[in-house]
């Protein structure tokens, strides 16, 4: 939906759910989630992450809806919007445009694995991974990691892709078959998980996710892992980008915020962690590295699919859904970019497709090159795909988010949050509780903590 329709409304309660867990259900829950849980240690990350889904990322899911409501404009002018209505400064919208850069350096790498994806739908496809072992399914993933052009060419697809549903106005139809697939999603993951289950490895990789050893969040590395966590579960909501805020300013009076909060966050959730137990249980019974990185997928899914009797068939629609979920969620990364060069420059909203696609397609060809040809390319001593993604869920994300529980919590006129969600009595003491002082000095102390460390 563009901002030029005058700010219609979502023609139902559903459209504006599929739209919400379009965004939010993506490569962040399947390929992110697993690896960073790999990267940090298992269980204690698990644990951290969940936390700050409850505490931290579900109040500001409602807030950012709760602002896109109230303003019924872009991020930038409903912040704006609101804060003048309260008679507050109007600058509270350039949180607004960290939102907008922000998704689009998130979509440029995004691009680079959502093309990944696809280049594993045709591999499986074309039984490249029948029975081979894991160091077979390793070269596999090392040698397209090596080629620039295979990657630039997979990124390229999925770029183009996002841009042709967004330019023909598609995007409800593809949400609308969200309800479909992300389901089947979900299904096939579940049959990954029963595979494990009769294959090995699966009592270790529940111990491995659930079982935290709570004396690493004292050690060295302990604020790394709490931040990667916080990061992660703005990442993985949408949140800190504006898009929910957008998302909400298509939403009508009468829809609850809280229970369809509590909708998107349960179902982001547990796809995350089913994701989690189909892949580990497979890294533990082969010998792998849990710590493999983003490449931890790519190396475990096809030794699984590559042994199944019916592999070819769910390996290939697996991708496929994977493919899909991660488009679900770039239609709705690149929307602020095209929404932004549509209103300030003369462009048509085609040409701003063309436009905004471009750059963030070169920005995706410098990200991919950190695999290879620019591996010793380093900012702040990061690859420059390693770069793009902490200095977005590290940091602009977290920003924008603690932005947002703050102007909820403190700028916003209290009595009319409190008629927004319908509270009274004891919850709405508990929710001002949380978005008030929870929410933001969490925020804050996992700031603080790294800048200490
Ligand atoms: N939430 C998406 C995922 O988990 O894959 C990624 C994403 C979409 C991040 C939209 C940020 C965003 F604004």
């Amino acid at each position: 939906m563009s901002s030029k329709q005058n700010h219609a409304q979502w023609s139902s309660r559903m459209g504006f759910i599929l739209a919400a867990v379009g965004s939010a259900v993506g490569l962040g829950n399947i390929w992110k989630f697993p690896y960073m849980v790999g990267e940090s240690g298992g269980a204690v990350f698990v644990l951290v992450y969940l936390l700050c889904i409850a505490l931290i990322g579900f109040p500001i899911l409602v807030a950012e809806w709760m602002i896109g409501r109230r303003g019924q404009k872009n991020p930038m002018d409903s912040y704006s919007a609101v804060a003048a209505s309260e008679g507050k400064s109007t600058s509270w919208g350039f949180i607004g445009m960290v939102g907008i850069l922000g998704a689009f350096i998130i979509l440029s790498f995004y691009s680079v694995i959502g093309g990944w994806a696809l280049n594993y739908m045709t591999k499986i496809a074309g039984g490249q991974f029948s029975g081979l072992d894991s160091d077979a399914v390793e070269a596999v993933f090392n040698t397209m990691l090596a080629s620039p052009s295979t990657l630039t060419i997979w990124h390229t697809v999925f770029m183009l892709i996002t841009g042709i549903i967004v330019a023909l106005g598609v995007t409800n139809g593809i949400e609308r078959a969200a309800k479909v697939l992300i389901p089947l999603l979900g299904v096939l993951l579940l049959v990954i998980v029963g595979y494990n289950l009769m294959n090995g490895g699966f009592g270790e990789a529940v111990t491995y996710l659930f079982s935290p050893d709570l004396t690493k969040l004292t050690g060295e590395g302990s604020s790394d892992i709490v931040l990667s966590a916080l990061g992660h579960a703005f990442f993985t909501l949408s949140l800190g980008m504006g898009i929910m805020i957008a998302y909400g300013s298509y939403l009508g009076n009468d829809v609850s915020l809280l229970s369809m909060a509590r909708t998107v966050v349960i179902l982001d959730t547990v796809i995350a962690l089913a994701a989690g137990l189909a892949i580990f249980p497979i890294i533990f019974s082969n010998g792998m590295d849990p710590a493999a990185g983003p490449g931890l997928i790519f190396v475990s899914l096809p030794i699984a699919f590559g042994s199944m009797s019916a592999g070819l068939v769910l390996g290939t629609l697996f991708f496929l859904l994977i493919t899909f979920a991660a488009l679900t969620s770039s239609i709705s990364l690149i929307e602020p970019s095209i929404e932004f060069l549509e209103e300030r420059t003369p462009m048509s909203r085609t040409m701003s497709v063309i436009v905004a696609s471009i750059a963030i397609w070169l920005l995706g060809v410098a990200a991919l090159l950190s695999f290879n040809v620019w591996s010793d390319v380093m900012i702040m001593g990061n690859n420059i795909f390693d770069f793009l993604d902490k200095l977005t869920s590290k940091f602009m994300l977290p920003i924008a988010g603690l932005a947002a529980t703050i102007f909820v919590g403190w700028v916003m006129n209290q009595d009319s949050v409190r008629s927004e969600l319908g509270l009274s009595g004891g919850s709405w003491t508990l929710w001002q509780i949380i978005a008030k002082f929870v929410a933001p000095i969490g925020v804050i102390i996992v700031f603080i903590n790294t800048l200490l460390n």
